[in-house]
């Protein structure tokens, strides 16, 4: 029988596909227990399309100074899928509602 010996680089090429799938199985977790990032980092993820703090470049819709009810309403809408959008829809799903309601704070103040 031929026994395989693994070597160095499959060693870490094997650590490396598990350590990106512990990443990935994080990420998809709806509502995790563990602590969540603050909310100043989240936020951060929006600003390469919304602008710094929310405020957006045109066409990208600006959204800093709404209202927490109609943020939080576009952001559940997109999580559900209630609205359409080929990008917030996957964006929506990445973030608990605690999350959604602490960037609705967030970005009201600016
Ligand atoms: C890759 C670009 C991109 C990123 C990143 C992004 N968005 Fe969006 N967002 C859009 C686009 C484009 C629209 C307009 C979609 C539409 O109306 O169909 C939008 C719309 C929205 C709206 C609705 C605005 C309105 O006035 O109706 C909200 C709220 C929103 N995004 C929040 C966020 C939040 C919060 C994040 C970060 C967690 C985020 N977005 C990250 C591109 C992005």
């Amino acid at each position: 029988m031929v026994q395989l010996k693994p070597d160095q680089s499959m060693i870490k090429m094997t650590i490396l596909l598990l350590a990106v799938l512990s990443v990935a199985t994080t990420v998809q977790a709806a509502e995790p227990a563990a602590p969540r990032p603050s909310v100043e980092r989240l936020a951060h993820a929006c600003a390469g399309c919304h602008g710094t703090h929310g405020h957006a470049i045109a066409p990208t819709p600006s959204i800093h100074g709404k209202p927490e009810e109609d943020f939080v309403k576009a952001m559940q809408d997109f999580k559900s899928g209630q609205r359409e959008s080929s990008i917030m829809n996957r964006i929506a799903r990445a973030y608990t509602n605690g999350d959604i309601d602490a960037m609705a704070q967030f970005f009201k103040k600016y």
